[in-house]
């Protein structure tokens, strides 16, 4: 892996195959960056708050949902790195997801599909490392659902990609000091909208308080003219170069 942050495969994938081109196809680099330039975000994109996007019904529903998922359901893969049990693509929230479609459109200017939802379940040993995200999810909506305190989201202004920011053995302080961060602390049922793929983004370890809990659902939603090309594995076959297939199988999870 090129970049050590978590979820780092395809911005690495992205830019081996970068590098790749601009040594033995260098003619074919811009046709590259071009056809992947939707995925970047543009320079002067801020977050934004959707005050009260859930109803009070919704909320309500949405939380009996979490209340009914068996412990058993939950993926526990996180627990130990992050402090949360989370799940993808439950079929209620899923469908949450694609009624907020419009709305998201709408917020970001840009026509855009659901990829993925994930809900996270925080405990008292709750912490996000700084990170981008795929572009699969270039665009998130970041809903709190129920907590038993603030603990806010940092998101950095609009950062470049190739980047060579994340490389240095600090490279978590490096990324905090090199770009403007802004705290976000949301109310239950409030949505934040930003570019997970170009912003990074951490939050703090959770604060030390009795029983701490956070429950988030993230919706991830892609640009739709981006759903054929943004996974790595259609770039070999679009440009026409078996070699790139070569380097994205070394990228892939
Ligand atoms: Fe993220």
């Amino acid at each position: 892996m090129i970049f050590p942050w978590y979820d780092s495969h395809w911005h690495s994938a992205y830019q081996a195959v970068f590098g790749f081109l601009q040594t033995e196809y260098p003619t074919r680099v811009d046709d590259f960056v071009n056809a992947l330039l939707p995925l970047h975000t543009r320079k002067d994109f801020k977050p934004i708050i959707a005050h009260d996007i859930l109803s009070t019904a919704t909320l309500s529903e949405a939380n009996a949902v979490i209340a009914g998922i068996g412990i058993g359901d939950w993926e526990v893969h996180e627990v130990e790195s992050f402090g949360r049990l989370v799940l993808h693509d439950h079929p209620y929230f899923s469908d949450l997801q694609q009624r907020l479609t419009e709305q998201v459109s709408d917020m970001v200017n840009e026509e855009v599909v659901p990829s993925y939802s994930f809900l996270s379940i925080y405990n008292g040993r709750g912490v996000c490392e700084p990170h981008l995200d795929n572009p699969v999810a270039k665009w998130t909506l970041d809903i709190p659902l129920d907590a038993s305190a603030v603990w806010p989201i940092y998101i950095s202004s609009v950062s470049e990609w190739p980047t060579e920011d994340a490389c240095t053995e600090d490279w978590q302080s490096s990324i905090k000091s090199s770009f403007s961060f802004d705290a976000f602390e949301l109310a239950s049922g409030s949505g934040l909208v930003f570019s997970g793929s170009s912003q990074w983004h951490y939050r703090n370890p959770a604060p030390i308080e009795p029983n701490f809990y956070n429950h988030l659902i993230f919706f991830h939603y892609v640009p739709t003219a981006m759903q054929g090309l943004v996974d790595p594995l259609a770039w070999s076959d679009y440009f026409g170069i078996a070699e790139i297939g070569e380097i994205i199988r070394v990228f892939q999870e």
